[in-house]
């Protein structure tokens, strides 16, 4: 018979083997080494790990691939373990998430085979965990020792952007440069969170835009915060500086659910339910005399718990999270302070672009309606309205969480029908008192249904006014839309809250089955 004989491990080896894996992991604790630290720290930015620590709750970080290299060949060049990234997983508030950290410090964060199979690799976790994916990225783009790898890198990543979206929030905290191609990552995700001093994001950089353009433009004026918070729209949130930012997306965080099967998580609002009489004296005696919509939306939430996206951009129509009775909603609301609240090109596509991310992940959607139509001029035919208007008529209609409006004032022509009409298949439809519901203004709605009579009347001006009278009398005001069943209830502007709130409480397992299809074709 053999003999089994037990192979003992010697000690001596032992201790090696841990001395060894315990100083890979202070060399990849190290990145690009002190002097590159400290640069970055001159510059105001914190390190990759730094950044982590900020947004995590305490100790909860688990770090994998810690010591992975780059296994390039192409080009001779230094090997550093975690190839400018650090990814994982850990909690934010108790909830779990999955993150990468791009590392300026080694070779400025760039992009390599290595560096963007870690990124897939924690992307691929949170897609099969169900976990949101956060991205703090800080890179000069395609590591260019690395050539067609780097290329391929972003392409996986850019996929899993598209397969995880509508399944897990994904959301990009941009603290760094972020150029080229590579902004497309961000770009495909749910959020992208700037801040207001280092953040850059721009397709092709100063240099190539001198070259090709003869523009001479500061990275900041080409993609800084700024341009992006208040010009593009690409950014959604702008922290002053990255600690602010990091806070940013946590906030964001604590409204969205982990994935689309989960519910958003619920807090308890125990708080009382007074100041809802403002409400009677915010519409204006004088007709189109503006008001604050932002007033209304946070009177009718949950005290201090509206969270604005894009609020620099596209300011006619306001975008955010909120709570009503601790439940997240997703709020879009004309805002009159810009632009009298009407519609124009950028207004859709930031509304739709909402609506649908509040569909992916079972938020219900609150409208409040005061809108004076679709922004007219020549600008707007050129750069788009029809396009783009049909965006936000499509998300509306295709979304099937509860959909709930208040129409405080104007509702007139196609914006009526877009901003979350019964004929989109809302399901609460209130009006105020003051609510407008018509085809048109009552001026130019008389102008041109008198128009005759005018041209007849002594007294022109006289005649406008008394048909105008009449106009508002017949159709400026919910009742008819009311008898019509358009609109469900004529609300007391104090009831809007109490109201809101027992229908969405009715309305939250609403189920609606959709025609089969692949997916539907968003003009996009
Ligand atoms: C390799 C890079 C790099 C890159 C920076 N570094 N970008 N290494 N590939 N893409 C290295 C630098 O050589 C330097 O190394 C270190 O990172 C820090 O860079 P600095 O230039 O010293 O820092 P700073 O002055 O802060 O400027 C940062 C920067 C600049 C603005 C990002 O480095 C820059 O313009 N980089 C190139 C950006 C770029 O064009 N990327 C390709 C984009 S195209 P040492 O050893 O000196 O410290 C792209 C295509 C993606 O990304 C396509 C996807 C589909």
């Amino acid at each position: 018979m053999a003999r089994i004989t037990h192979i003992g491990h010697d000690k001596g080896n032992l201790e090696e083997k841990r001395q060894t894996i315990l100083s890979l992991r202070e060399i990849s604790l190290k990145g690009g080494g002190e002097e590159k630290i400290a640069s970055q720290h001159k510059k105001g930015k914190l390190t990759a790990r730094e950044r982590i620590e900020l947004l995590v709750d305490e100790n909860s970080f688990c770090e994998i691939d810690q010591i992975r290299k780059s296994q390039h060949s192409e080009l001779e060049m230094e090997k550093i373990e975690g190839d400018g990234v650090v990814t994982g997983y850990a909690t934010i508030n108790g909830r779990r998430v999955f993150i990468y950290s791009q590392d300026f410090t080694v070779l400025g964060g760039s992009l390599g085979k290595t560096h963007a199979k870690k990124i897939c690799k924690v992307m691929d976790h949170a897609l099969q965990s169900g976990c949101p994916i956060i991205g703090i990225l800080d890179s000069g783009g395609a590591r260019i020792q690395e050539g067609i790898d780097s290329l391929a890198g972003y392409g996986e990543i850019f996929y899993r952007n598209v397969m995880s979206s509508g399944v897990v929030p994904q959301v990009s905290i941009i603290l760094g440069p972020c150029a080229g191609g590579a902004v497309y990552s961000p770009a495909l995700t749910d959020f992208i969170i700037m801040n207001q001093i280092n953040s850059f994001m721009f397709v092709t950089g100063p240099q190539v835009v001198k070259t090709v353009t003869g523009e001479d433009v500061s990275f900041y004026d080409l993609g800084g915060s700024e341009v992006h918070g208040s010009l593009s729209g690409v950014s959604h949130l702008v922290g002053e500086d990255e600690e602010e930012t990091i806070n940013l997306a946590k906030k964001l965080l604590s409204y969205l659910p982990s994935n689309n099967l989960d519910d958003p998580p619920q807090e308890i609002d125990d708080i009382e339910e007074n100041g809802q009489d403002i409400l009677s004296d915010i519409i204006p005696e004088q007709e189109n005399e503006p008001y604050d919509m932002k007033k209304v939306v946070e009177t009718v939430l949950d005290q201090d718990s509206f969270f604005e996206l894009q609020e620099s951009w596209a300011k006619n129509i306001i975008v955010g999270f909120g709570r009503l009775d601790g439940l997240t909603v997703g709020i879009i609301a004309n805002q009159p302070l810009f632009l009298g609240g009407a519609i124009e090109y950028n207004a859709a596509d930031k509304a739709a672009r909402f609506i649908r991310f509040c569909d992916s992940f079972n938020i219900p959607i609150i409208t409040f309606v005061d809108v004076p139509g679709f922004m007219p001029g020549v600008k707007q035919e050129h750069e788009g309205i029809i396009r783009h208007g049909a965006k936000m008529l499509f998300a509306y209609s295709e979304a099937t969480v509860p959909k709930l409006a208040v129409i405080t004032r104007k509702a007139y022509g196609g914006a009526y029908i877009v901003m979350s009409s019964k004929h989109l298949g809302a399901d609460i439809n209130f009006a105020w008192p003051t609510a407008e519901i018509a085809v048109m203004g009552a001026e130019g709605a008389c102008n041109i249904i008198y128009r005759k009579e005018l041209k007849k009347a002594e007294n022109p001006e006289q005649a406008l006014q008394d048909f105008v009278a009449k106009y508002k009398k017949q159709f400026s005001n919910p009742i008819r839309a009311a008898e019509k069943g358009y609109i469900d209830k004529v609300i007391l502007p104090e009831e809007t809250r109490i109201e809101l709130s027992n229908a969405l409480k009715f309305l939250q397992n609403k189920r609606i089955d959709i025609p089969k299809r692949k997916h539907g074709n968003i003009p996009l």
